[in-house]
């Protein structure tokens, strides 16, 4: 039944919206972030020397195997927010807001990236991929509105801090979110397709066709980091080393932020996130000639201490005054020490196949 909403009802809503797109665009160092670089640059690069594997993933992306993927359907099952334990549905909306901010993040990289160009092949690629991700955030936003609350996408991309990152730094940190993303997609897809009963929001339904363009997205990657063998070689290796541990210890202090949400799903946080690091330096070799020693006892002491660290540097923030000040610095420090401990555990050293193509094979 329709009917009009009262002005305090207005009021509030208008408040959740203008709360929710405060939290997508806070800019904390755990946060997804947006970026941009040397457009003049990337406009130059020559897909000449990987052509045939370039035109096949176009095509292939050209085909747009998901244009009717983002709808909802009647899979698409109603869901009760008011029926959700606090604690869950906040952790819950937040996991939500957190992966709609990464995607809208893409779309506008990639976007601004076709718009800026004037490489045919490049402007091609980045439009394909803005197309994607442009639908998974709307989507996303979708399932938020259902909630009462959205996230106002217009107002994120002017009110978002910009990081700037040379291409190179773009294409090491990009490469591995979309397969980062691909391996997290599908892992609590396959998950939840052993135990339904954990499936506490239709939108995981839709993973397993969505992770494919994360998929094919990092393949793009792949390719235009192999049209110049310098970017894998030298002193960028420890440019992939540092960017592998950035966004390994990234993602595994921010999912354990939130236990309730990974409790309802019924997955351990640090087996999934050992099974989600453990794709991904597999799909990596494909470009990379290192992959990091996760299984090294050392590797991971630190990892549980960047985590230990960067926790209770949040609590320090939240406690303020000149006792949070000084808790700050010490955990700051904890941090540091375990990052770089992470960072310099030995590395297990590859070389990447004369091919990078793979297909999702989660
Ligand atoms: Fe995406
Ligand atoms: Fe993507």
């Amino acid at each position: 039944m329709n009917r009009t909403l009262s002005d305090a009802e207005v009021k509030e809503a208008r408040q959740i919206v203008n709360e929710t797109t405060e939290m997508a665009t806070e800019t904390t160092l755990l946060d997804p972030r947006f970026y941009t670089t040397d457009f003049d640059e990337m406009d130059r690069i020559d897909v000449t020397p990987i052509r045939e594997e370039w035109d096949a993933l176009l095509a292939q992306m050209k085909s747009d195997p998901n244009r009717n993927h983002f709808k909802k359907n009647d899979d698409w099952d109603d869901i009760d927010w008011d029926a959700f334990d606090p604690e869950l549905k906040r952790e819950l909306i937040d996991f939500l807001v957190s992966s709609l901010t990464a995607e809208f993040s893409g779309c506008v990289l990639y976007k601004e990236m076709k718009r800026r160009g004037s490489n045919k092949d490049i402007c091609e690629l980045f439009s394909y991929m803005s197309r994607d991700e442009a639908r998974h955030a709307g989507f996303i936003n979708d399932a938020l509105r259902e909630a009462g609350i959205g996230v106002n996408l217009g107002f994120l991309t002017k009110a978002k801090k910009y990081t700037y990152f040379k291409p190179k730094f773009i294409y090491y940190a990009t490469y591995l979110s979309e397969k980062i993303g691909y391996a997290r997609y599908i892992t609590i897809f396959r998950h939840l397709e052993q135990h339904p009963e954990h499936r506490i929001h239709p939108i995981f339904k839709w993973f397993e066709e969505w992770c494919n363009d994360e998929f094919s997205h990092g393949e793009a990657f792949a390719l235009l980091m192999r049209t110049d063998p310098k970017l894998t070689s030298g002193i960028n290796v420890w440019w992939i080393r540092f960017f592998l541990t950035a966004v390994y210890g990234v993602m595994y202090v921010r999912d354990h932020a939130r236990p309730a949400f990974h409790d309802a799903l019924g997955i351990d946080i640090r087996d999934y996130d050992m099974e989600v690091f453990r794709k991904t330096s597999e799909m990596s070799k494909q470009v990379f000639p290192i992959t990091l020693d996760i299984d090294n006892p050392r590797w991971q002491r630190a990892l549980d201490r960047l985590r230990v660290a960067m926790f209770d540097m949040d609590a320090a923030k939240r406690r303020g005054g000149l006792r949070g000040f000084i808790g700050r610095i010490g955990a700051g420090s904890r941090a540091g020490l375990a990052f770089a401990a992470m960072y310099l555990t030995p590395v297990h050293k590859h070389t990447p196949p004369a091919s990078s193509r793979l297909v999702p094979a989660y």
